[in-house]
């Protein structure tokens, strides 16, 4: 089975959309965002999916798309931030592609998702405060994941050339000219 698919995790504002939409014109992939489709399918914004039918219930949509996701070849997938928290979403994401992990520092996300209000998790209270806190949480699945692309300091092409580089050498192929 070829492991074709880049899948990039990582906190919400770590850019993951925007590198890799990057990522999948420049090696011409298809593109999927898991959170555009789940709205999509659903009709509905993830903020109403969260308000009407709870997490449980959105974090089941997103475990089944990922076994959707994973039929496919020669993708590049933005996964919600929360994959990370059901170990078999990882194992899924391995088998058919390269996991790869986007991070930045709390004030860099901040700074990213402060004027946006499309995120559930953090619109109760204090936005920095609650960063912290699911930072915090998720620190060691996050962690876990062996390939890492720190994007404090990068726009989302510098990303992009990261991400690809390490997908090369996941896979050892050389797809960049
Ligand atoms: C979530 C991240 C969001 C979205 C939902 C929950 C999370 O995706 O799936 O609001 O648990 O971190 P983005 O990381 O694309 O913002």
């Amino acid at each position: 089975m070829t492991r074709s698919n880049i899948i990039l995790v990582g906190f919400m504002g770590t850019g993951k959309s925007a590198t890799g939409k990057i990522v999948a014109r420049r090696l011409e992939y298809k593109f999927l965002d898991m959170d555009s489709m789940i709205e999509e399918r659903q009709g509905r914004t993830i903020s109403s999916i969260f308000a009407t039918d709870g997490e449980p219930a959105f974090r089941a949509m997103e475990c089944d798309l990922i076994k959707e996701l994973c039929e496919l070849r020669n993708l590049v997938v933005a996964a919600g931030g929360g994959v990370v928290i059901n170990p078999e979403n990882i194992e899924d994401f391995n088998r058919t592609g390269v996991v790869i992990c986007l991070h930045a520092s709390p004030s860099t996300i901040l700074a990213r998702v402060k004027v946006e209000s499309h995120r559930p998790l953090l619109e109760d209270g204090d936005k920095a405060k609650r960063i912290l806190e699911l930072l915090e949480s998720r620190k060691a699945l996050y962690d876990a994941i062996p390939y890492r692309v720190d994007t404090t300091y990068l726009s989302p092409e510098g990303a992009a050339d990261k991400v690809i580089e390490l997908y090369e050498e996941a896979t050892g192929t050389i797809l960049s000219a």
